[in-house]
């Protein structure tokens, strides 16, 4: 696709061509409660990154302003979305397995609709293999017409249709439901897409063309989410350093942080994910200057091989990495930096790799997500030579972890002794008899005073690890 020919279109949520729809579902969900004497129930299960986590909150607000109610399980569901990553085989593997095992839910409630969203159905071969040999599944959703729920819903409800189009638009939906997880941390998406093409990605395929929401609409629900009473704010983009390009005005990424910044509230925000190529200097000090920025950053390294990173499409090298980290750390003294390394890219030696080791003792991240390299098809990557065998990939993914533990290791030592600012998240997941929350740089703390959920708390550290600290409440 011609990447000028299409402009970014913004369209209202509640645009004239889907209010038909939704009054269609509305009627339909009216009927179901006449009938069975309650309302018909939606699950929606989400899988990938923190977009589709965005996306899924977006899905299910609309399920409930439609009539539908919200499922504790799959198993008492109406209606059931699945919301699926594309990024690595093993997260398609996963989301396909799953909506396997819905077929006995199928089974056992006829009136039953399976609906696939995200990334995956993107692709033309996977929305084949799913109306192919998934009959249960009524309909897929790509994410860049994630408003066209109420649409294709009403198709399925209204005259029994599977629907299974791959639909891309360069529209940006402003004003749709949310139905959001949490009381205090909101993820807000300030942009879609990406066009940055890295050799290895198959996100430019699936999520389209970047495009970004106005400055106006964004400032607008932050406001809205800080006067609710939230607390932490994620700016959510695949390249948060292109926003706006294109603009007339040239408004960028550092100048909408620098008017978010001057919301007035209890809250702080953090944003993901950055390019190298694209963190600029005034973004930083933007961040060094602000009074709600968290100090944190995620800077994806991907390969300390100058050689590899040319390869993967990135457009920097080791040196423009080091001297945006090395400014942001100048700036910002206790700013956690963490990142992204994917591991046995094909045709990486053992030099290259060791690059990749040298570059994290250099850099020292608090944390990094580590992958081993997989191929994606349609990305020019998995048609290169030399793919590296996978004990070779195994084996350096090992390395690459003991290493970056002792690493993170010796980043926490020093906060044993201080006290950090911690924002509750109740009750530990793992462990009903400690709580835990984060600090601003993102790092978990445990604890074993009970805190509310939502609340800042004053956490002296007792204990570091390479993963988490551990202290005492003060305050
Ligand atoms: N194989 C392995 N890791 C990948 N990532 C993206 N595509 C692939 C792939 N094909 C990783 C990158 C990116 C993160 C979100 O996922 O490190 O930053
Ligand atoms: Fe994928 Fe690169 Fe875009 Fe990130 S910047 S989503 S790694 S293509």
């Amino acid at each position: 696709m011609n990447e000028n020919a299409m402009k970014t279109e913004v369209i209202p949520a509640a645009a004239a061509d889907m209010a038909l729809f939704i009054e269609s579902v509305k009627a339909w969900t009216a009927d179901f409660i006449l009938r069975e004497g309650r309302a018909p129930q939606c699950y929606v299960l989400t899988f990938g990154c923190q977009q589709n986590e965005a996306d899924s909150e977006k899905l299910m607000g609309m399920a409930l302003n439609m009539g539908y109610e919200r499922a504790s399980e799959a198993a008492d569901a109406d209606l059931i979305l699945v919301n699926t990553c594309a990024i690595r085989e093993h997260a398609e593997k996963r989301s396909l397995s799953i909506i396997g095992q819905f077929k006995h839910l199928k089974e056992q409630n006829p009136h039953l609709i399976i609906g696939v969203c995200g990334c995956m159905v993107a692709q033309e071969h996977r929305r084949t293999q799913l109306q192919k040999s998934y009959p249960y599944v009524s309909f897929v959703l790509c994410t860049s017409v994630l408003y066209r729920l109420p649409q294709y819903l009403a198709e399925v409800l209204a005259r029994g249709k599977r629907v299974f189009k791959g639909e891309e638009e360069l529209t940006v939906a402003e004003g749709l439901p949310v139905q959001r997880e949490s009381s205090y941390r909101a993820y807000v998406s300030i942009m879609y897409g990406c066009n940055n093409f890295c050799s290895y990605c198959i996100v430019p395929y699936v999520r389209g063309r970047e495009r970004s929401r106005e400055p106006a609409d964004v400032i607008a629900e932050v406001k809205e989410l800080v006067e609710a009473g939230y607390r932490d704010i994620t700016l959510l983009g695949q390249n948060v350093n292109s926003y706006g390009r294109g603009r007339a005005d040239g408004y960028d990424f550092a100048d909408l942080l620098r008017d978010l910044d001057r919301i007035p509230g209890d809250y702080m925000l953090h944003f993901m994910t950055s390019h190298p190529k694209d963190a600029t200097k005034k973004l930083v000090d933007v961040m060094a200057a602000g009074e709600h920025i968290a100090h944190s950053f995620h800077l994806p390294l991907q390969s300390g091989s100058d050689a590899i990173l040319h390869k993967m499409n990135r457009h920097y090298d080791r040196a423009r990495y080091l001297e945006i980290l090395d400014y942001m750390r100048e700036k910002m003294p206790d700013i956690a930096v963490t990142s992204d390394i994917i591991v046995g890219f094909p045709g990486e030696s053992e030099a290259d790799f060791a690059d990749t080791l040298a570059m994290l003792q250099r850099a020292q991240f608090d944390m990094i997500f580590s992958f081993i390299y997989s191929p994606r098809k349609g990305t020019p990557a998995a048609e290169m030579p030399d793919q590296v065998p996978r004990e070779v990939q195994n084996a350096r993914f090992d390395r690459l972890l003991a290493l970056q533990n002792e690493i993170a290791a010796e980043k926490n030592k020093p906060l044993v002794g201080t006290v950090q600012c911690v924002l509750c998240d109740g009750v530990s997941k793992k462990d009903d008899s400690i709580y835990n929350g984060r600090t601003p740089q993102n790092k978990i703390v445990f604890f074993k005073e009970p805190g509310d959920e939502g609340t800042w708390l004053s956490v002296r550290i007792d204990r570091a690890e390479a993963f988490a600290l551990y202290g005492t409440v003060v305050k």
